[in-house]
Order: C-alpha cells, then sequence, then structure tokens
C-alpha cells in the first residue's frame, strides 16, 4: 500500500495517542492539473489471419447466408461501431512475415492459395486482401494499422505495397489498385515495419532487425498527402537489450514509434491455464502479471528517454491481452478461448495502466477482436456474444482523447495463496466538455470497498456510474446466455460535503462520470 510520509506520520501520531484508526481507501484526483492527451489509439485492436478472426468471425463473403454488409458480419460490425474502435491492425501477428499482398487482391476466385503455417497450417484463400481489409475500416470509419512482411518479404514487396495502398496519381502500383477498381488510394498512416522479427518475423538479433527496418523504413515512401507514421517491431516482453540496441542503432528520425509485446499468461507457456476454471490464487496471479505491464512500460520507457527525452518516438503495445490454453476440441493452433470477468479485469489494469503512461503509450491493440485469445466477440455459425472484455471497452469509452488527470490511490490489498496485490486499480481524465471520467477495478472477489474520492479543481458535482460484475469470477457470456455479464447502471456514491463515498462492489469494474 502506497502511503505519504505526511500520511505516514498523522497514522503513527493517531496510533499512539490511542485515537481508532479505520483502513481508508481513499482517491485524490487534481482535475485542474492534466497536462497530457490520452491517445483515444490506446483503445486499438488487432485482428490477424488466425483461427476465426478474420474468416467466420469478421469476413463471410457476400454470399454468405449469415447476414452481412458487403461480406462482412453485420452483427460484428455492429459492435465494433458502438465502441468507436479507433483503429484496425492487420493482417498479423505471424501471418504478417509471411503474406504477400500480392496474392490478395483481383478477382478473388483467381487468388492463389497459400498455407498459414503458423496457425493450425489450413489453406488461406486470400479472399479476404488488401480491398476487404480497407471495406472495412472505412465501414468502421476507424484507422488501418498495417504490418509489413519483412521476414520472408522484400524491400520491393513492402514499398510497392505502401505506393499501391498510397500513391495518388500515374504509376504501376496506383494503376494496379484503379484496374482492381480502387480510384482514390486509402492513403493510411501506421505502417509497422514487421512483426516479432525476434521470433516468429525471422529470429532476428536486434542489431540485424536495426539495419533491416533501416533498409525497408528508407523505401516505405511518404507520398503526397500521405506520410507514414513508421513503427519498428519493438522488444518481446522484458527483453529491454532490444529496445536499448534499436534506441541506438536507428536515427530517431527514421521512426515514429517502436512496439512491445506483453501477453498475461497465469501459468507457463507449456501449461497456461483453463480460461474458465481456475482458484482463487491464479486469479489473482493473472491480475499480478497484468498490472505487471506498468513496471514493463517504465523499464521500456527508461531506456528510452535515455536516448529520447523529448517523448517523440512513442511506444505502441500493440499485443497484449490474456493467453490461456484452448477450449476443449478446438484446433490448438486457433487459440480459440472463452472470457470471464477475470479477463475484465485485465482489460481495466491494462487500460488503466497505458492511460497512466499516455506520455510515451501512443497505441495499443488488443489481441485480438474476434474469436482469437482475449476476445471482445465471440461467434459460433450465425451467433455472436460480446465477452466482458468488450464491455470494458465499452466502459472505458470517455477516457479515448481525454486528458490524463494525475490522482493518488490508497488502497487496501487483497490477498490469496502466496499472492497479494492491491484491490483498487484506477485511472482518471477530463473530457474536453469538463467531466471528469474515473474508472476503478475492485478486484477483491468478496468484498466491497468504501473509497472516499476527493475531486480537487472543479465545481462538477453531478455523478453517473455505470459498472460490470457478476456472479463469480469465472462468469461468462454463453451462445445461450448472453447477458450473464452485462454493463448496469451504478448508484451507490453521495456526497458527503466535498467528499465523493463511494461503495465499489466486489469484484467489480466501475465508470463514473462527474459533469
Ligand atoms: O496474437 C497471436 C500471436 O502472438 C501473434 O501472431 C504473434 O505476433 C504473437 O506471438
Amino acid at each position: 500500500m502506497k502511503k505519504t510520509l505526511i500520511g505516514g506520520l498523522i497514522v503513527a501520531v493517531m496510533m499512539l495517542s490511542g485515537l481508532k484508526v479505520q483502513a481508508q481507501n481513499k482517491l485524490v484526483i487534481n482535475a485542474d492539473q492534466g497536462k497530457t492527451q490520452i491517445s483515444r489509439h490506446i483503445y486499438g485492436h488487432f485482428s490477424e489471419h488466425l483461427g476465426r478472426c478474420i474468416y467466420g468471425g469478421i469476413w463471410v463473403g457476400p454470399d454468405s447466408d449469415i447476414e452481412n454488409i458487403n461480406g462482412y458480419r453485420t452483427d460484428v460490425f455492429q459492435a465494433l461501431k458502438n465502441l468507436d474502435i479507433p483503429n484496425l491492425r492487420w493482417p498479423g501477428g505471424c501471418f504478417a512475415d509471411e503474406y504477400h499482398w500480392t496474392d490478395g487482391i483481383g478477382p478473388r476466385s483467381e487468388r492463389p492459395k497459400m498455407i498459414n503455417t503458423h496457425w493450425g497450417g489450413v489453406t488461406e484463400d486470400n479472399s479476404f486482401g488488401t480491398h476487404e481489409f480497407f471495406g472495412f475500416v472505412e465501414l468502421l470509419e476507424t484507422e488501418p494499422y498495417i504490418t509489413g512482411n519483412v521476414g520472408s518479404g522484400s524491400v520491393e514487396e513492402m514499398s510497392k505495397w505502401v505506393e499501391y495502398i498510397n500513391f495518388d496519381g500515374v504509376s504501376p502500383m496506383a494503376d494496379l489498385r484503379k484496374k482492381n477498381g480502387r480510384e482514390e488510394p486509402w492513403q493510411i498512416k501506421y505502417w509497422g515495419v514487421g512483426n516479432e522479427s525476434w521470433g516468429c518475423g525471422g529470429n532476428m538479433t536486434p542489431e540485424y532487425y536495426a539495419n533491416e527496418y533501416r533498409r525497408y523504413a528508407t523505401f516505405a515512401r511518404d507520398y503526397p498527402g500521405a506520410k507514414l507514421y513508421k513503427i519498428a517491431g519493438g522488444a518481446n516482453s522484458t527483453d529491454y537489450n532490444w529496445t536499448e540496441v534499436l534506441m541506438q542503432k536507428i536515427p530517431l528520425h527514421m521512426m515514429d514509434a517502436m512496439s512491445l509485446h506483453y501477453y498475461t499468461v497465469p501459468g507457463s507457456w507449456g501449461n497456461k491455464g483453463s480460461s474458465t476454471d481456475f482458484s482463487k490464487e491464479e486469479y489473482l496471479l493473472t491480475l499480478q502479471k497484468a498490472a505487471f505491464m506498468d513496471e514493463l512500460l517504465t523499464r521500456h520507457e527508461t531506456i528510452m528517454d535515455k536516448y529520447d527525452p523529448r517523448k517523440r518516438v512513442k511506444l505502441i503495445v500493440d499485443e497484449w491481452g490474456t493467453w490461456y490454453d484452448v477450449e476443449p476440441n478446438t484446433n490448438p493452433g486457433f487459440l480459440y478461448q472463452q472470457n470471464t470477468l477475470r479477463d475484465a479485469f485485465v482489460a481495466a489494469i491494462t487500460l488503466n495502466t497505458f492511460n497512466k503512461h499516455a506520455d510515451r503509450v501512443h497505441m495499443a491493440n488488443l489481441a485480438q477482436t474476434v474469436n482469437v485469445l482475449q476476445a471482445l466477440i465471440l461467434t459460433d455459425e450465425d451467433k455472436m456474444l460480446l465477452t466482458p472484455t468488450y464491455h470494458v471497452f465499452d466502459l472505458y469509452k470517455p477516457h479515448m482523447d481525454a486528458t490524463l488527470l494525475p490522482s493518488y490511490v490508497e488502497s487496501e490489498m487483497v490477498e490469496a495463496g502466496g499472492t497479494k496485490i492491491e484491490a483498487l486499480n484506477v485511472s482518471s481524465s477530463l473530457s474536453e466538455d469538463g467531466t471528469v471520467n474515473i474508472s476503478i477495478a475492485n478486484v477483491d472477489p468478496e468484498k466491497a470497498i468504501d473509497l472516499d474520492v476527493f475531486l480537487h479543481g472543479t465545481q462538477a458535482k453531478d455523478v453517473s456510474g455505470r459498472y460490470l460484475t457478476a456472479t463469480d469470477l469465472n462468469s461468462h457470456n454463453t451462445f445461450d446466455e448472453t447477458d450473464v455479464v452485462s454493463i448496469k447502471e451504478f448508484k451507490d456514491f453521495e456526497w458527503a460535503k466535498d467528499v465523493l463515498e463511494v461503495k465499489v462492489p466486489a469484484k467489480s469494474v466501475v465508470v463514473l462520470r462527474v459533469k
């Protein structure tokens, strides 16, 4: 538990003088001290050619019996539209480094097939390619983020893809795009140079990748009206050396950001644990691992600060989320897992953490949007459900593009087995219209927490709230019961003079808005 020195002294004096000391949970927010904008892109997503994310999850094709808009599932489109998703990363992941974009253009029936060697060895028929992806992001009115192939591609191939997508004029690739039915360039911004180049993207050393990055980035051209935001493939979790080498070897003006991948795995990679069947200790351990994101970001940022104190090069956590054993009787290469209230807490803690690091973290992408890992949405043929994770993104929408507010939280602890973590995890922001947004996760499975909120620097008093909870830690939605975990109105708060007293229910995520 964090305590200020003064707070600690007051407690000590009260104890010595025999006064009763109560365990107090408090949150202090300075609503007039915000400086940093929380980029909306922190609330971004990721869709890979993996399992049933694209095929069956997003794309069913225009001839499908499943209701669709030009081939995109109507239900999935509507759910994502409701979240106002700020961006979508594609086509991978590991798949990106074996994807040859020219296979995915032209008449669908004539496109060559390939083996998706990373994910289940299934045949990829390339029916979802560049035009289909851009059709979807245009429908959603969201920003595309493309990851180009460094591992098995070439500088020429990547360079031509950029020309195909972004060049407005007469050129071989722009002409080909027009021949394929698209007159205007898409003029995209976010461009990733490879994925996990330390692993599935080519097993490179950081020194080797840094050189490759310089070559590939040179020929990924900026065209008029389409300046690229170039993202170097960053570290795997705690590989701080990777960050150090890239910061040393890549001239800062050549990259806008560096990525970072971190997955929350309750067990080991060989035995990750079940998505729905877990003990209280495993639950807390999972959340402790999610909360590690704070230390992870701090350590990578410290290295980046050494080379780039003005924080020009941003961090993009373009893969994060829980990773469990796949659901029984599903293809191990499809990474299909259920999603419970525990996942909602992982999302809440991680998003709170990204908010706090908003001065360096520009974007983050949950892995993955539909049917893969910590998905927002699960589908089964024509059925669809929204996961608890989806609902956290819904609750947290007000933080997008709001100003991060400095805050201080004192929280009691929750413990099981050898694992002990703070019960409360919080972040707060200020919307343009003056509304203060406070997101609070109480991860204690049994105990509601009385929280005193001290809101300084604002006259706002009109409070509304929404929250997410369920009967059990492993409660989840199913295709037969889609509303087991869903958002409800929250009213358990009142002003006591200038203090907002909130009773945060056990195992809940609450978002308060104070106008
Ligand atoms: O998200 C699943 C996989 O995890 C991605 O393809 C890869 O980049 C990472 O290892």
